[in-house]
């Protein structure tokens, strides 16, 4: 099967398309062949080295697709099934993917835009860590972003208010999610006192952007406040730093097929690229201007 990988760090001119033995499920997994891939900005820092040391690197977490092959002792989905899930070796931008978890994908969506898996489940872990519930005041730092844009939508679902943070040209996008957007940047906590004089009472980080210390000021304390995207940030003012493979929350896929169905959740596709295109898609990814999804669309 055709796969992305890459053999040395570096720029996306590093990133290859190349030929590799047909993977096959351990008990309890399925293997799809992939129609949808997500390109996600974990990828460009695996790509630049950032995350870990392991050469040859084969890409993605998430990917949608048909069951074509079923582990031992699965019996909740069968051949021909759409699903979409988690390629726990991170394999997913291929042909063909194992899955060690997975959902039916919900009837409304089409394959690219089912690669929602990992904005889906990061937004779940960082809401439920937070303890995000109805009646909670939330600040979300990079809510147009995909991990952003999903969670203003299941925080708007339990019963938050959320305001969140994005350039102007997103504002009204946000509205569209069903949050109250303000500016990032220099007077964004005086912006943000303007439309809430009440303030907040949790805040959660996706942009990484080094306001840490407004976010604490903000919703009264370290312990209001989470981020996924800002690792030293976290530790120099003693935040939370949620990480994936420290626990995901495996539960958030299945629960996402309900608000879908009924309205209340969608992830816009930003761009789609043929899997060749894949060092493309990680330009496009990496000038940190994106509106929801990038995807690989395959076969
Ligand atoms: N820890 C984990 O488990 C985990 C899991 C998934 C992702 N992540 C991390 O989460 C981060 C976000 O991922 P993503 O997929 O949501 O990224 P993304 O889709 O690429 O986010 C792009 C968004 O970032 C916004 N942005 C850029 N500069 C900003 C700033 N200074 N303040 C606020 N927002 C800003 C942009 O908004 P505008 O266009 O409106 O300016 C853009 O919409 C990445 O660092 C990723 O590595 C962590």
């Amino acid at each position: 099967m055709k796969a992305a990988r890459f053999s040395r760090f570096g720029g996306p001119e590093v990133l290859e398309i190349v030929d590799l033995p047909d993977p096959h499920p351990a008990p309890g997994q399925v293997r799809i062949a992939v129609r949808a891939a997500g390109v996600n900005a974990s990828d460009w820092k695996k790509r630049q080295g950032l995350m870990d040391e392991e050469l040859p690197q084969t890409m993605g977490y998430e990917a949608a697709g048909v069951v074509d092959e079923l582990g031992a002792g699965v019996t909740d989905v069968t051949v021909g099934d759409r699903v979409f899930g988690f390629s726990t070796e991170g394999a997913a931008q291929a042909e063909l993917a194992v899955l060690s978890h997975y959902a039916p994908i919900p009837p409304s969506l089409d394959f690219p835009a089912a690669a929602l898996p990992a904005a889906v489940e990061t937004a779940t872990r960082a809401l439920d860590q937070l303890g995000v519930a109805d009646g909670s005041r939330l600040l979300v730092n990079g809510a147009s972003g995909s991990v952003g844009s999903a969670a203003v939508q299941l925080a708007v679902a339990r019963g938050a208010r959320v305001i969140g943070t994005a350039s102007p040209a997103n504002h009204a996008y946000l509205r569209s999610l069903g949050a109250e957007p303000v500016a990032y940047g220099e007077g964004m906590a005086e912006r943000l006192r303007a439309l809430a004089p009440e303030g907040v009472d949790l805040a959660l980080d996706v942009a990484g952007s080094g306001v840490l210390p407004e976010l604490i000021e903000l919703a009264g304390g370290p312990e209001q406040v989470l981020t996924v995207a800002d690792f030293a940030g976290a530790q120099k003012y003693g935040v939370r730093f949620s990480r994936g493979d420290a626990g995901r929350a495996l539960h958030a896929l299945a629960g996402i097929g309900e608000l879908t169905e009924s309205g209340r959740f969608s992830l816009p596709v930003a761009q789609t690229f043929p899997l060749a295109e894949v060092a493309e898609a990680h330009r496009v990814g990496e000038a940190g201007r994106v509106r929801g999804k990038l995807v690989l669309v395959v076969g």
